[in-house]
């Protein structure tokens, strides 16, 4: 879902998943974005390389743990890195974050505060949502159905 926004926006993104199956995955729903794997060795380089040398001015980040110290030293000088879920194991600390020399900002993102955007941000959302269920559905998998009645 972050992809499809960044392709409806012209934002440059690079993906990053664990597993090459994953990899496979969203190079056939994404074949215009870079998708690196992080079990390659050589990952960080790759994403240094895709980001045109410069840094990434922004990582969003739903794995946190270990990997939050990685995706710090991947941002340009002066980047944030948007945390959001806690999917990974481990731990990093500030302490271990060069976020005084390099001017980098952590911030946290929640749903539980989408209502606090004004009201038009959230039309624009909920029209964001919607058209993009409608025009690329695939991106929504079905665990099952339910008739109403089942409530
Ligand atoms: N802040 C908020 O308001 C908010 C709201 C909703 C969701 N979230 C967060 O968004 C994230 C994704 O949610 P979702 O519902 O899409 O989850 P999901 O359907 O369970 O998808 C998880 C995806 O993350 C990958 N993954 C799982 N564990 C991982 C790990 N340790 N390292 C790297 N990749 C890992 C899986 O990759 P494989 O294909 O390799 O298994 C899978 O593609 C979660 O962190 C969730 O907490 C945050």
């Amino acid at each position: 879902l972050v992809a499809a926004r960044a392709d409806r926006h012209g934002l440059r993104l690079v993906n990053l998943v664990r597993s090459t199956a994953g990899a496979r995955k969203m190079r056939e729903l994404f074949p215009a974005q870079p998708v690196i794997v992080t079990s390659d060795a050589d990952w960080r380089e790759q994403v240094r390389r895709a980001t045109g040398g410069e840094g990434a001015r922004a990582v969003l980040d739903c794995v946190g743990g270990s990997l939050t110290e990685d995706l710090a030293g991947l941002l340009a000088d002066g980047g944030t890195l948007i945390s959001y879920g806690r999917l990974g194991s481990g731990a990093t600390t500030l302490d271990d974050l060069p976020l005084v020399n390099r001017g980098l900002t952590i911030r946290g993102v929640t749903i539980w505060h989408w209502t606090e955007r004004t009201p038009q941000q959230r039309a624009e959302d909920l029209a964001f949502a919607v058209d993009l269920a409608r025009t690329s559905p695939e991106l929504l998998e079905v665990a099952a159905r339910y008739d109403l009645g089942d409530v």
